[in-house]
This record gives C-alpha cells, structure tokens and sequence, in this order.
C-alpha cells in the first residue's frame, strides 16, 4: 500500500517540504495484521513512536490504548480521551508529575526498581518489568533486555517486587518485558519470554502478562504470537503487548527536496532535511529506503546529507539514484516512527509539518512551526533587551 508519485508531488507542493506524509489505509493495514497474529490481546499502543494526536485520536477509537513515559504523553493520552485501563505509565525515573497524572487517569504503572514500591500513589494498579538479561539482535542503543540495560529489575528479584508491591496494598497484577526496538529475530522473543515463564513456579498465577513491542516492522509476528501466548498461558494470565514501531512505521515517508551536490572525497546529496528532521540514522545507524521522485538514466551513488553543522548529519549513504535535479523530491521510507517525535529544534529549524492521506485526500495534522514558536518560551521568561 505505497502513495503514488503524484500524490506525494501533490503533497509537497502543497505543504511545503520537509514534510512527514502518512497514509491512513496502512496505518489500519498494520493494526488488523497486529490484531489478526494477538487475537485478543489487548494492544497498547507505545505513543514515543509517533504521538501526533490525530493519529493517537484514530486509535484511541478502535479501541487501542496507550504506553507513555512522560508527563507528557500521558495529557496526550487524557486528551484523546483515554483512561483507566487503556493507559500505562512506564519508565525508569518517574517524577512526581507523572506518579500524580497517572493516579488521576487510573492508569496502570509498570515498576522498574524496587523503590517504587513506596513511590507509588496508594493503591495503585502495576506490573513489575523484568530485564531478561538478553543479547538480542538489534543495535546496542536499541537493546533494553540485557544485563548492562538500565531497564527493569532482575528475574531472581520480581518476585519480592510483586510481594512488596502486595504487601504495600498495591493491585501488583503481572509481569512486563520489552527487550528492544526493530528485533527480527522470533528467537530473541522466545528466550524472553521463557525467562518470564521460569518466574511461575515462585510467583503463582498473574493476571496479566505485558510482552512489550520491539517488533522490526517485518518481524513474524505470527511466531511471535504463539510465543507470547504460550508464555501468558504459563501464568494462566491474559496477554498485552505495547508496540509502537510496528503499528506506524511504513504508514509514514519522509518528503525532501534535492539543495544541491557537491563532490568531494564522496558524492553528496544535500537535501533541506537531515538529522533534525529524522534522526535514526544519525542516533543508531537506521537504514531507510530512498527513492527519487525525478526520473533518468544515469544511475550513481550518493550520500545524502542534510543541511545542519554536523559531520554525523546523513540520511543514508551510497544510495544509487539517477543524475539529481536541484528541487526534486526525495521520499524517505518506512519512517513513520520516531521520526517526527524526535526531530528537533536545534539550530532554530521548525519542525517539519504532518499530513495524512485519508484515501480522498490530504488532511494536515501538524503544521509546520514558525521560528517565533521556537522560541516563544524564551520571550514568556522575561523580555530579551534587544537591540541592547
Ligand atoms: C517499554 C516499551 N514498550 C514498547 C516500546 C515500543 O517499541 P517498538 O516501537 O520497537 O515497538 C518501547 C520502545 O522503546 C518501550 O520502551
């Protein structure tokens, strides 16, 4: 399910570039693949990947909920109207902030350390995230599950973690894992959740059993299923998965627009997008497919580099394209998540604008920022002396 040239020339011309497009029928594509291999797992949806509202706002209405991590992404939750048992509040170093926004939603907190025990509101609803101690296949900065990770408590310590969170009046229900982002390999999954089903002789039955995402976008998600629903079985517990990169990567492409070329120890393609637009390949070396909207016969390879200082400021290199036309457009692939959530406003750049293609046509859900918004919190401070 792939936008056509012309719609994404349409796109550009009309928005401007950069400019992150989304196309409604795969977003729902990957969420019935993900409904059809869980059955009736409850989904999660781990808003980091992609927290535009209008998005989180379509899932909220098929009845998917949502994994946040800051103070932040739980007001998107609460916005788009989900609460209760639809919400969790995850992370490592909670603030007080997010403690009391998840206590008003009714939220259900994943434990990361012993010490929240006594950190969390009375009577709060939890499960405890245990590091596997795993070597999964994935880049280092994408692992979560291994021994040096900062994530989770480990196996020998859950168990006194649910008994603590129980004898704390707290409704301790289950256990969570989430070994990493962008994992392949059905195996990683498997020697995961066999490590949480090992924990059942100590811990009893669980309510619920949350397996995390971290599927890469053409991960099995079938054999991956049968894994996590035999792990959940061994607790006599229900399933719940949280994935975020699955559900909106290959919905979401990257629109740029050729600068210019320049020869030097290599060919580069400088584009008006980089590192502060989609930054993966810069953070952890993140392939993305990259097509030229402009035809022609001569193929050769390039760098594509973006606009920013920085040596590291590469979208991808030695891509083959033909002869590169100064304003044409290149169309980024599979990066519908973590690319607009983490481009950024360094060197005063405007985050990129949004827009979905909703099958008739372009629906804008993110305009693009002005400068004066970027740095619109400086001036509400205290009134710079200008021209001092
Ligand atoms: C606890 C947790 N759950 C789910 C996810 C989603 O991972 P992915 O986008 O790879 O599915 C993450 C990602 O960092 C995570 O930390």
């Amino acid at each position: 399910m792939i936008l056509s040239r012309t719609q994404l020339l349409t796109a550009a011309e009309r928005f401007g570039t950069p400019l992150y497009v989304y196309h409604a029928a795969e977003l729902d594509a990957a969420l019935a693949r993900v409904q059809t291999a869980f059955g009736d797992a409850r989904i999660f949806y781990a808003m980091k990947a992609n927290p535009n509202l209008t998005l989180l706002a379509r899932m909220r209405a098929v009845g998917v909920g949502f994994e946040c991590v800051s103070a932040g992404e739980l007001a998107r939750a609460e916005y788009v109207g989900a609460g209760g048992d639809g919400v969790l509040v995850n992370g490592p170093a909670k603030s007080p902030e997010e403690y009391a926004a998840g206590a008003r939603l009714g939220a259900t907190f994943i434990v990361d350390r012993a010490e929240e025990v006594r950190l969390l509101p009375p009577a709060s609803r939890a499960l405890v995230r245990v590091n596997p101690a795993l070597n999964v296949s994935t880049h280092d900065h994408l692992a979560t599950g291994a021994k040096s990770s900062k994530f989770g408590v480990t196996p020998e310590q859950a168990p006194a973690v649910l008994a603590a969170l129980r004898a704390a009046g707290h409704d301790a229900r289950g256990l969570h894992v989430h070994i990493g982002s962008a994992i392949r390999d059905a195996s990683d999954f498997s020697a995961a959740f066999a490590r949480l089903a090992d924990l059942r002789v100590e811990t009893g039955n669980l309510e619920v059993l949350d397996v995390g995402g971290g599927w890469g976008i053409d991960a099995d998600l079938p054999g991956i299923a049968r894994e996590a629903w035999a792990a959940a079985g061994a607790f006599g517990a229900r399933l719940w998965v949280e994935p975020g990169r699955y559900l909106v990567a290959r919905a979401g492409t990257l629109l740029t627009k050729v600068v210019g070329t320049k020869r030097t120890g290599r060919s580069f393609l400088l584009t008006d997008a980089g590192m502060t637009e989609l930054l993966r390949p810069m953070l952890y070396g993140a392939e993305h497919p990259v097509t030229a909207l402009w035809d022609g016969e001569q193929q050769e390879a390039w760098d594509v580099a973006g606009p920013a200082c920085e040596s590291g400021d590469l979208l991808a290199r030695d891509v083959t394209l033909p002869a590169p036309v100064p304003g044409a457009l290149l169309a980024i692939g599979e990066a519908g998540a973590y690319g607009a959530s983490m481009s950024s406003t360094y060197l005063t750049r405007s985050r990129p604008a949004e827009v979905l293609w909703t099958g008739t046509d372009w629906q804008l859900i993110r305009r693009r920022e002005t400068p004066e918004e970027v740095w619109a919190a400086e001036l509400s401070v205290s009134e710079p002396v200008l021209g001092a």
